[in-house]
């Protein structure tokens, strides 16, 4: 199975944004964790940052008959971005969200997700944790 990890806004900063909230580990670092966990899991990852709305849009499109699945943290487009919502739906593909921070416990805008809805599940405020819990919902049946 071959996963795509598709990171959106701000999210090149881990490691030194907030890491009160955040965490520790820098974007590479999570990515590197979520590797081994997925060769575990006997998948490969190919991975994807940005912090351009259209260009993560177009990361998706591009997963459509190169990866089985997608997992996403959108970054606060997750709060705003119906197009990013549609491109989810859009691929056909089984998508996890990911936070995370525990969007329901903070500023009450973050609350909401418009983008979990298209998504076959959202993990929030377990930390890097949560990465390894939607490759394993993945590797689940489908
Ligand atoms: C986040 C939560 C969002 O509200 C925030 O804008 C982020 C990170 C998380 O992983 O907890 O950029 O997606």
């Amino acid at each position: 199975m071959r996963v795509l990890l598709l990171h959106g806004p701000n999210l090149n900063l881990l490691g030194t944004r907030q890491p009160e909230v955040y965490g520790a580990a820098t974007l590479p670092e999570l990515e590197d964790r979520c590797r081994a966990w997925a060769a575990g899991l006997g998948m490969e990852i190919e991975t994807f940052q940005s912090n351009h709305e259209g260009a993560l849009i177009d990361r998706l499109h591009g997963a459509i008959g190169t990866a089985d699945a997608v997992v996403m943290n959108p970054g606060a487009l997750a709060h705003t971005s119906y197009a990013l919502h549609d491109a989810v739906l859009a691929t056909g593909l089984r998508v996890i969200e990911v936070h995370l921070s525990d969007i329901g416990a903070r500023e009450p805008w973050r609350a909401t997700s418009v983008t979990a809805p298209a998504c076959a599940a959202m993990i929030s405020g377990h930390g890097a944790e949560g990465y390894r819990q939607a490759l394993e919902i993945l590797a689940g049946p489908g």
